[in-house]
């Protein structure tokens, strides 16, 4: 029997494991290779079969004691190794709260954005409504149904990228007018402003720029109507004591067309570098709806009447915030940026 079970042996060989046990891993290890179903107390177990019968018992009870004690031993091992492990992994990802922040760089938004958010505001608060258009256009919302088909000379005002087919970038957000007057009847009451595109290049003009477009249809609209509502828009955007005035011009989608002045804000009318002297600056271009894009449309023109309105974004915000270079809005520093909230 002695020979069979010799307990001792495996006692000083668990002793030495558990001792050399540095991780879970060789815990785990060391338990299968002892406690495990085919491990070497599992082993001692079956060779109870081979004693005599009178034998057995006593020499289970010793290996089951064997076991338990072998349980103990690995279970406390087990949880000095787990107190081990934790202490280095708080070791390791141990935080200096003290440390500073990775600070975040503030963004700014652009002068365009301003002047839009601002032009939103002034125009929502006299009723008007959004309207978003697409940047992809076909030549007849561009230009043939605002009374401007092919071979009109009104074309050459405004160079244009052709895309192939029909499509074109559109030059002016006045595409949009006719995607809402052939989707909703009168009253019609909304304001669209977007990027648009030419080809040009220079000082003063850049190939993408931005317009906001403003469209008024419904019985008994005038040119007076138009009038009270620029008056309105040039107080709250230039100052309250702003006046505007309304010179004759050319649209083809508008008649009578005019260009509109505001009374310069910088030296209240006297003349100075800003107005050129005149007292006089240019800010858009409007007019009564021509009675031909009314009809392209499907508006009756003895029964309906509007005023439309157009202006370039950049024009807006340069004179606004005094910017002397036009190629400043298209560099995308957020140190220019910065300047201009107000
Ligand atoms: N679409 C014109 C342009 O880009 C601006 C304009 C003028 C728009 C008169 C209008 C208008 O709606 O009535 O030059």
């Amino acid at each position: 029997m002695q020979e069979i079970i010799n307990t001792d042996e495996i006692k000083s060989a668990i002793d030495q494991a558990v001792k050399d046990i540095k991780s879970s891993a060789t815990l785990r290890e060391m338990k299968m290779k002892f406690l495990g179903k085919t491990g070497e107390i599992a082993a001692l177990m079956k060779k109870i079969r081979e004693l005599p019968p009178e034998e057995r018992p006593a020499t289970g009870k010793i290996i089951n004691a064997l076991r338990e004690w072998a349980e103990q031993r690995f279970d406390e091992c087990e949880a000095a190794v787990k107190q081990a492990e934790l202490g280095e992994r708080y070791l390791r990802e141990k935080i200096d709260v003290t440390l500073p922040g990775k600070k975040r760089k503030k963004g700014a938004f652009h002068p365009d954005t301003l002047i839009v958010d601002e032009l939103v505001s002034v125009f929502s608060g006299m009723g008007f409504e959004i309207y978003e258009g697409r940047e992809i256009e076909t030549d007849y919302y561009n230009f043939t149904a605002l009374n401007t088909p092919k071979d009109h000379p009104a074309r050459d005002m405004q160079d244009t990228f052709y895309l192939g087919g029909d499509f074109l970038l559109r030059t002016q957000t006045s595409a949009g007018q006719v995607h809402v007057m052939e989707n909703k009847k009168p009253p019609i009451k909304i304001l669209s402003p977007g990027k648009v595109y030419r080809p040009d290049d220079d000082a003063t003009h850049s190939p993408m720029f931005s317009q906001m477009e403003g469209l008024v249809v419904d019985k008994g609209i005038t040119l007076c109507d138009l009038k009270g509502m620029l008056d309105e828009f040039a107080r709250k955007i230039f100052g309250s004591g702003v006046k505007t005035r309304l010179r004759p011009s050319y649209f083809p989608f508008t008649e009578p067309s005019v260009e509109v002045d505001v009374s310069c804000f910088e030296c209240g009318g006297k003349g100075c570098k800003l107005c050129k002297g005149t007292g006089w600056i240019e800010v858009l271009g409007a007019g009564m709806v021509n009675r031909a894009v009314l009809e392209n449309c499907g508006i009756d023109p003895d029964e309906y009447t509007g005023f439309a309105f157009g202006m370039g974004i950049e024009r807006i915000a340069m004179l606004k915030y005094g910017i002397n270079n036009m190629k400043l809005l298209f560099e995308g520093d957020v140190r220019f940026s910065k300047q201009f909230r107000e």
